[in-house]
């Protein structure tokens, strides 16, 4: 009997600096491998032909053979050739860190969406890696980067995957249109929880609206945007959505099949920032996600930074971040600590775009005063001989409404 751990594959990993292979551990991890071994190379000896200088290959090659090392994961993508190249001369499977995030998406897909779009994500990947590999594939079967479409789709001719391709992408613009529609019929500001992968998005999300998203301690673990109601003191219901994380050199051909799942975040209202605080790339993961969101058209929506896992920092480190961002919020989602001031902010930005208005309501446009208890805040209400008093805080669309309302029927 084997054990699961001895079936896995054991990786070596190969990048540039020991710290960026502390990700593709935690990476490759996800995708089910063990990582073993690590090795670091000098990239101002770039190879065309290999990627890496001809002496390092040559050093894979020996701890490969040296070693019960069956995978080599490079951090930087590979051309289809340097793959090929890398493969045939060392003698075992060689992948790169696209690979292991396709493949730790396609594990983690699970609606019919995400679906469609991990599968048109690695075909594309696929397709220039196709020729002359249907045997070495077969050979070289399981693990990271046979997962997904199915090893059997592999080996159909570059013309079926060009179709499929082309079916996947039809089928997400239906996708979209639903979208689109469901889109124009929300009424209700839209919050977007954004950051990079394990920041700790689904546990913000849990902890605001008493949802019960999906929490782990893996990377890429919500790949469908969820989206929840939340109500606001201010009388306001928001909607929150926690969507796919961001990672550093994250697939082009991901990025671009969820576009769809990416536009919730080019609609939003208030942009969520969700930093995780610990981690000692904290920095370096601000930038991803900032430059993420300059590809997206995010512009016109209010930013807040939220640093999250402050339970796992010294105070004055929290004080060193509270100095650098004076408009951050600063809480750890897993201990509710700073709910209270995240709530109090999002109430603010929405109390920005609120009016105050005062009304005397004939008895007979009751229907009105219950708008006006769900869609805003009540302050003052008599009941007069003939009307109805009311001061109200209430959203700048429902004043208008109700001002045209009030001018057609006068
Ligand atoms: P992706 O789905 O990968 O994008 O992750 P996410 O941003 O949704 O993160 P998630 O909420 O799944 O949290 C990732 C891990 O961080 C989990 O193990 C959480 O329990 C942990 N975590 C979240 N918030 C905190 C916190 O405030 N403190 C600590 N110590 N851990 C936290």
């Amino acid at each position: 009997m084997y054990k699961v751990d001895q079936l896995k594959e054991k990786a070596l990993l190969v990048g540039v600096d020991e710290s960026d292979l502390e990700e593709l551990k935690l990476l490759v991890d996800t995708a089910g491998a063990k990582a073993k071994l690590t090795m670091t190379y000098h990239d101002r000896k770039i190879d065309p032909a290999f990627y890496v200088g001809k002496g390092k290959v040559n050093e894979i090659k020996n701890t490969a053979e040296s070693t019960d090392i069956n995978l080599i994961v490079f951090d930087n993508e590979l051309s289809p050739v340097q793959q090929r190249n890398l493969e045939d001369y060392i003698g075992i499977k060689v992948i790169d860190r696209s690979q292991v995030i396709l493949d730790i998406f396609a594990r983690h897909a699970h609606s019919k969406e995400s679906k469609i779009q991990v599968e048109l994500a690695q075909l594309e990947y696929r397709l220039p890696r196709l020729r002359g590999r249907g045997i070495e594939m077969s050979r070289l079967a399981g693990g990271i980067g046979t997962r997904g479409p199915g090893e059997s789709k592999l080996e159909v001719d570059r013309r079926r995957i060009e179709k499929k391709i082309h079916r996947l992408k039809e089928k997400l613009k239906d996708i979209k249109s639903s979208r689109d529609v469901q889109r124009s019929q929300r009424k209700d500001p839209l919050a977007a929880l954004v950051g990079y992968t394990n920041a700790g998005k689904s546990t913000i999300m849990n902890l605001l609206s008493g949802a019960n998203s999906h929490v782990a301690d893996q990377l890429f673990a919500t790949l469908d945007s969820t989206m929840r109601q939340l109500e606001l003191p201010v009388g306001r219901t928001i909607i929150l959505s926690d969507t796919v994380g961001f990672i550093s050199k994250l697939p082009h051909q991901l990025f671009a099949s969820f576009r769809t799942t990416l536009e919730e975040i080019e609609n939003a209202d208030i942009i969520l920032h969700v930093i995780d605080s610990s981690d000692p790339k904290m920095e370096k993961n601000i930038k991803v996600v900032e430059e993420e969101l300059e590809n997206l058209n995010s512009s016109k929506s209010k930013r807040i930074k939220i640093f999250n896992k402050i339970d796992l920092l010294k105070q004055s480190e929290i004080n060193d971040l509270k100095l650098i961002y004076p408009d951050a919020i600063f809480i750890s989602a897993l201990k509710g600590i700073g709910k209270d001031k995240l709530l109090a902010k999002l109430n603010q930005i929405i109390r920005q775009n609120m009016v105050e208005i005062e009304l005397d309501l004939p008895y007979s446009k009751g229907k009105w005063i219950e708008k006006i208890h769900n869609n805003g805040q009540v302050i003052k209400e008599e009941y007069q001989k003939n009307n109805i008093y009311l001061k109200a805080l209430i959203s700048e669309e429902t004043a208008s409404r109700l001002e045209r309302y009030s001018r057609e029927h006068s």
